[in-house]
């Protein structure tokens, strides 16, 4: 079970998670907007395999983990693919297939060749073979784990009408019901316009930005987004409260998560000033965190 009360840190959790866990699915526990603190395995438990991979989600599953996070992005022939960096190079063998390729864009090489790249031997040998994930894959993944989605839409700027595709290869995944959207599915980017173009094609999806936009112009982002995906080290209370004292889209008090917290003092800092959810690589050491009180 992954909710708690912020404000019990050292206390009532167990009770707490055994309500909870009759109240969600327990593949779903998460993101909900009545309140707990939700864990999200940052481009999956990427402390521990390597990130946005089917491994690595499976590792978060393994730990029970709710939420992953992720990063979409396109290839030269259209193909939304799941990778952080803009390159291939720092997690793929391309440098090595492709030498003569710099700078390894993910936009300029086709699925088929993306496909062939082993994206899990950087991180370590036993992961050898690990390839690239489409979107469509890392959902069907998803289906099969139960977990909730915080997808990114990295660097749309590069991508353009890449909204409005990931919306459709969602929908054809089953990913814009009623269940998906109200408890496993954000939508979030560090681009506004991305995230306005997103909410105006589907008002029904919740989107979160990513940023810390001062306080001044909260207001502005709640008019598009249902949460405030802030770096950890510009998060206070202050801005917390000012964050929580608004409504996002869906006329729900805004959320604010943060990224990204890998150990367990700086989690507990972090739900005492009052955020909704962590998103870490190392998601087992912020749940033990939740549960003792560390
Ligand atoms: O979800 C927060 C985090 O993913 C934002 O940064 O660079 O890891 O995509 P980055
Ligand atoms: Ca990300």
């Amino acid at each position: 079970m992954r909710m708690r009360p912020r404000t019990a840190v050292t206390t009532a959790i167990t009770t707490l998670c055994g309500v909870f866990a009759l109240a969600l699915p327990a593949q779903a526990a998460s993101a909900d907007p009545g309140g707990g603190i939700t864990v999200f395995a940052h481009r999956g438990a990427s402390a521990y395999a390597p990130e946005n991979t089917l491994s690595s989600v499976q590792r978060a599953a393994d730990l029970h983990i709710s939420w992953v996070e992720n990063d979409v992005q396109r290839t030269r022939d259209g193909a939304l693919v799941v990778i952080h960096d803009t390159t291939l190079a720092r997690t793929t063998d391309v440098k090595k297939r492709y030498p003569k390729r710099a700078p390894w864009s993910v936009s300029s090489f086709t699925l088929a060749e993306i496909k062939q790249l082993d994206a899990g031997g950087w991180f370590a040998p036993r992961f050898r073979g690990e390839r690239i994930p489409t979107l469509q894959e890392y959902l069907g993944l998803l289906d099969r784990t139960g977990q909730g989605l915080l997808l990114e839409l990295k660097q749309p700027e590069l991508y353009p009408g890449i909204e409005r595709q990931t919306l459709d290869a969602l929908g054809r995944a089953g990913w814009l019901d009623r269940p998906h959207l109200a408890r496993r599915l954000v939508v979030q980017s560090f681009s506004a316009p991305a995230l306005r173009t997103t909410h105006r094609l589907r008002p029904a999806v919740r989107t979160g930005f990513l940023g810390n936009p001062p306080v001044t112009q909260l207001k502005q982002y709640a008019v598009f987004s249902d949460e405030i995906n802030a770096e950890q080290h510009g998060v206070t209370s202050a801005y917390a409260k000012a964050v929580h004292a608004l409504r996002g889209p869906h006329r729900l008090r805004l959320r604010l998560n943060t990224w990204t917290v890998d150990s367990a003092p700086a989690a507990t800092r972090l739900i005492e000033l009052g955020v909704d959810g962590i998103i870490t690589n190392r998601p087992d050491v912020v749940e033990n965190a939740l549960h003792s009180g560390r």
